[in-house]
Parts: structure tokens; C-alpha cells; sequence
């Protein structure tokens, strides 16, 4: 039995990409139900999340920033040492960030390949090793990976992100198996199209077809996605463990 109160208020929850888009979605639900939020980002994201804390009402300095590049291992691991040194414990790891670059299999580049694979699959799969001896010690922890319905379905011009996005389901299942008698869960999210900067970078046409072929007909919103995440993070949520949670508006079923 866990000694903090409830679900989430005091939990330390790291947000990997937590500054924008659905990772800044799911920091801002959990700073405001009372989480201590690590958001780990690229220099880029020092200044989102000062943006970020501005907006929130009496929790932003619950969130806190520090540099980190998923796709490396040693810096996810110093990440994680000055977290554990600041906060003493992790509770929770939202492995959200995420890149494209998207191109048919025939014109892909190697390099296109290589960095989408580092950052959305290897990234994850860093970041879980670098947090899991601290969950298994105080035998308490909850990740959510967020993977893609392409993951799913796969989609023309994202050999690279679809595979990612695939392979981190199989690494949901198989971290899901491993800790389980260890108070650790694991699942993933799977969501559809959603109103961010990273589908704002698709042709218009590419997102009105995608609306079009939506059965809600319309994109979905990052709290919608930060709402399921809330959810699989909450220590009542112990029964769930190695689903794949489908937030897709019915895109995929
Ligand atoms: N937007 C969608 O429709 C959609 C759909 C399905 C899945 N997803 C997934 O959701 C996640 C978030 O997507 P988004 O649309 O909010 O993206 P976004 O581009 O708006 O935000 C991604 C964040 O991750 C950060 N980031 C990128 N590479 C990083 C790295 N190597 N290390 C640390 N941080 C890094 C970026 O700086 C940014 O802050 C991604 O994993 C994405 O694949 C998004």
C-alpha cells in the first residue's frame, strides 16, 4: 500500500515533450490536480514552458523544466538523477515526445528513418530504463506511452513514424509483463488526429480528409488525450495494465 494520499496530488510525474501540444496538455491537467510535473524538453521547450506555467492559475510552480534529449541515453539518465535528487522519488513517466518526418517508403532517407525511430521509440524505451529501478524500489509507478493509431492502421508517407508507433506497443506489453509484481503499470494511448502544431505541419488537404474520415468529424482536442493519460496515471488505475487505449474519435476501431 502506497502512503500518499490519492490518486495523483503529490506524485512526481515526468512529461518527456510536456511543454506543447498533448505533452503540454498533460502537464497542465496534472500540475492542476496537484502532481509535481518534470517536464523534460529540448532548449526549445525552456521558454514553451514558461509559457506553459504562465497559464496555469496557482499550480505553476508545480511544473518544472529540465533540458533532455529522449534520443540519448546518457541525458535521459542525468535527467533523471537531478529529478530523483530534487523530488526523491518518480511516480509516473508520460513517454510523449515525439517527431515526424514524413516521406513514402521509396524516398525516405536513412537519416529520416534513424530519427524518427531515436526519438519515438528508442526514447521511450531510454526513458523507462532510466526510471525503472526508482519504481521498483518503492514498488510503486505508472507509464503511459504515447503511441498513434498509424501504429494501428499504418498511413501512406510514415513508414518511419507507423513502425515507431508499432514497436512501442510491443515495448507497453513486454514493460507491462516485466513489472508487474512490482506495483509498476504500464500502457499505452493511441490517438487519432489532434489539433497540434505537429498535425498544423500536414497539407490542409491531408487534414480535412482526415476530419472527413472521422466519424465524430473533427480533429480532437490535447485534453482529450490528456484526459485518458490522467486517468492511467491514477494509483486506482492498477488493474490496467499493457492496454492500448484507442482515443481516435472512431477513426480506428
Ligand atoms: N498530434 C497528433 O495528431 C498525434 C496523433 C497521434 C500521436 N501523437 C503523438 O503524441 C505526441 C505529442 O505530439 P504533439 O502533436 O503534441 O507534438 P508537438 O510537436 O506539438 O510536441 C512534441 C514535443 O516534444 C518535444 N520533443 C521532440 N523531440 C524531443 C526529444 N528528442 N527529446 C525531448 N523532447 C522532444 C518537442 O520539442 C515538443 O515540445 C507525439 O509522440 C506524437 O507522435 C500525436
Amino acid at each position: 500500500m502506497n502512503t500518499l494520499s490519492n490518486g495523483i496530488a503529490g506524485r512526481v510525474c515526468i512529461v518527456t515533450g510536456g511543454a506543447r501540444g498533448i505533452g503540454g496538455a498533460i502537464s497542465t491537467r496534472l500540475a492542476n490536480d496537484g502532481a509535481i510535473v518534470a517536464v523534460i524538453g529540448l532548449p526549445a521547450d525552456r521558454d514553451r514552458t514558461e509559457s506553459l506555467r504562465a497559464s496555469l492559475n496557482g499550480s505553476a510552480e508545480n511544473v518544472v523544466f529540465y533540458e533532455g534529449d529522449v534520443g540519448e541515453y546518457e541525458r535521459c539518465t542525468k535527467a533523471i538523477e537531478a529529478i530523483l535528487q530534487e523530488h526523491g522519488r518518480i511516480d509516473c513517466l508520460v513517454n510523449n515526445a515525439g517527431i515526424t518526418a514524413d516521406h513514402t517508403a521509396r524516398k525516405m532517407t536513412i537519416d529520416e528513418w534513424n530519427a524518427v525511430l531515436q526519438v519515438n521509440l528508442s526514447g521511450p524505451f531510454f526513458m523507462i530504463k532510466a526510471v525503472l529501478d526508482a519504481m521498483v524500489a518503492q514498488n510503486y509507478g505508472r507509464i503511459v506511452n504515447i503511441s498513434s493509431v498509424v501504429g494501428l492502421s499504418g498511413n501512406v508517407g510514415q513508414a518511419n513514424y507507423a513502425a515507431a508507433k508499432a514497436g512501442l506497443i510491443g515495448l507497453t506489453k513486454t514493460i507491462a509483463l516485466e513489472v508487474a509484481t512490482k506495483g509498476v503499470t504500464c500502457n499505452a494511448v493511441a490517438p487519432g488526429f489532434i489539433a497540434t502544431e505537429m498535425v498544423a505541419a500536414m497539407p490542409p488537404a491531408a487534414i480535412e480528409r482526415a476530419v472527413a474520415s472521422t466519424p465524430v468529424q473533427r480533429l480532437g482536442q490535447p485534453s482529450e488525450i490528456a484526459r485518458t493519460v490522467r486517468f492511467l496515471l491514477d494509483e486506482e488505475a492498477g488493474y490496467i495494465n499493457g492496454a492500448v487505449f484507442n482515443v481516435n474519435g472512431g477513426w480506428y476501431m
